[in-house]
């Protein structure tokens, strides 16, 4: 055990120009979550005494996102001068000025570290006493970071950038992840002497190490078991590899969790999302942010649901839905549109091209076919017939459409909003409801059919319609006789 005392510092001032966004770097998200709320969390874990967010480009945005209200968390504002050493000076100067314990250092753009991998850091670094312990990884493509140094016995002498380096030291493989554990009193002695003499004109944190070791102190460095873990997020092609790695963490979790997972490599779960064991998700489904799915439900294939909840043995399949709620047992798909505020009951259905919004459906009951529902509240063993349309706008206001329970509704209904379908009733086929319907009754709208014989002969002769329909009378005539 020890009693030193951790502040960890996060590297969240640069605008991230290799992006070419106008969203900040650090906030653009993979998993469901910004890049700098994935180094907070992990951060967050070591239960640190203090946590220091350094910002500047769009430092709203940045530290808007950041702020948990946690007591122990800062945001520091780092001022014009550049680089990476003048984000983390200004940020030791928000320390308590007595501060002595370790500052462990994380850059934002760094996401795929976890917990266990920092604590070995900062254990491993108070363990050999060094000065500071860096985080390097083996890569076999190294381009874009700084490499690792090392002197004839192997200890590390500094780090240059890839924009400085010699062609020999551009041949070195071990790259410095850009995480650090500073001893605070040797990180305070030197942090102010960084020059700026370098290819991007920039105070660099990684020449501390150099300073260090030119005053006699030791650098330790950490090899990380997995240098895909090291990722830094510079650019799209980044940003695509580390969500993708990311993913298949999370997938691989939730398989061991009891999920079945068909095809992992078309399979998209965020961070947020729960799952249940023998929970089934065929290919192309995406499970974004907050969705809940319980045992037995079936997902996908080629299913998107953000922040849906989907109910035990339920089945979705081709679907796109958001803030919607899916019963136990109920069946959606394929091919159904699923608006925030949908809510289908136990057992119920919604079927093929059908769009629902602001719809409750009760338990059992069905909209199998070609129908919009939306702003509505449908009872319970109700079922809605195909090609219906609830009308919900008349173009200035959106209304409220009620269709009771057990309610038998014929196919191409109209609902012209707001209207009220009472328990038990029936509709016609075709019938247009503006007038509330009392429940038991049977609206219909039905103008009577009028058959006017032989006007495909007259009017269209020759044709193929005109053929059949005069082989269809011939042989009429011949069982007449
Ligand atoms: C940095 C390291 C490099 C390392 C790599 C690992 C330096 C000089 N280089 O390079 O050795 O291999 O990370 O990913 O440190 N930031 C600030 N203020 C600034 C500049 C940057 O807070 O003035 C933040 C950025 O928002 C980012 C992090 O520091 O989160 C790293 O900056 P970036 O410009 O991406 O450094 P790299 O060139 O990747
Ligand atoms: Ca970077």
């Amino acid at each position: 055990m020890t009693d030193t005392q951790l502040a960890i510092v996060i590297l969240a001032a640069g605008q991230g120009t290799r992006m070419r966004s106008s969203l900040p770097k650090v906030l653009h998200p993979i998993g469901g979550r910004p890049l700098v709320e994935h180094v907070l969390s992990t951060a967050r874990a070591l239960e640190a005494e203090h946590v220091r967010v350094v910002v500047r480009h769009e430092r709203d945005r940045v530290a808007a996102a950041v702020d948990d209200g946690g007591a122990d968390l800062g945001i520091v504002d780092q001022d014009e001068i550049p680089g990476t050493g003048r984000a983390v000076e200004v940020a030791l100067r928000q320390l308590p000025d007595d501060f002595a314990g370790d500052v462990l250092v994380l850059s934002a753009d760094v996401p795929l570290l976890q917990r266990g991998e920092l604590a070995d850091l900062v254990a491993q670094h108070r363990a050999s006493g060094a000065a500071a312990t860096l985080l390097s990884a083996h890569l076999d493509d190294p381009t874009g970071y700084g490499r690792v140094i090392r002197d004839a016995d192997g200890a590390v002498e500094r780090i240059v950038e890839q924009r400085d380096a010699a062609p020999d030291e551009a041949d070195v493989h071990e790259i410095n992840a850009g995480v650090y554990v500073f001893r605070a009193t040797a990180l305070r002695a030197h942090i102010g002497a960084l020059g700026s003499a370098n290819a991007q004109g920039e105070r660099y944190l990684t020449d501390v190490v150099g300073l260090l070791r030119a005053a006699g102190d030791r650098v330790a460095a950490t090899v990380a078991p997995d240098p895909r873990a090291a990722l830094g997020v510079n650019d799209r092609v980044q940003l695509a590899e580390a969500a993708a790695i990311l993913n298949a963490r999370i997938v691989r979790r939730w398989q061991r969790e009891g999920v079945t997972v068909i095809d992992p490599a078309t399979t998209w779960i965020d961070e947020a999302v729960t799952l249940a064991p023998d929970v089934t998700i065929l290919p192309g489904t995406q499970l974004l942010r907050a969705t809940v799915v319980a045992t037995g439900a079936v997902i996908g294939p080629d299913t998107t649901l953000v922040d849906c909840e989907v109910g035990e043995d339920a089945t979705v399949r081709r679907t796109d839905a958001t803030l919607a709620v899916i019963g136990a047992r109920a069946s959606v798909g394929p091919w159904s549109y699923l608006r925030p505020g949908t809510h289908l009951g136990a057992d119920g259905k919604i079927g093929t091209f059908v769009e629902t919004k602001n719809a409750r459906i009760g338990d059992g009951s069905k909209v199998p076919h070609l129908s919009y529902v939306g702003d509505a509240e449908v009872g319970v063993g109700a079922n809605i017939g195909a090609g219906t349309i609830v009308a919900n706008y008349d173009g200035v206001s959106k209304h409220r459409t009620e269709v009771g329970d057990h309610v038998r509704t014929g196919s191409h209904n109209v609902f012209v909003a707001p209207v009220r379908i009472g328990d038990g009733a029936y509709t016609g086929a075709g019938t247009v409801v503006r007038k509330d319907v009392p429940p038991g009754s049977l609206a219909l709208l039905a103008a009577p059919q009028r058959n006017i014989e032989g006007w495909v002969g007259r009017n269209r002769p020759g044709t193929t319609a005109a053929h059949a329909a005069e082989r269809a009378n011939q042989g009429g005539q011949e069982e007449d006789d």
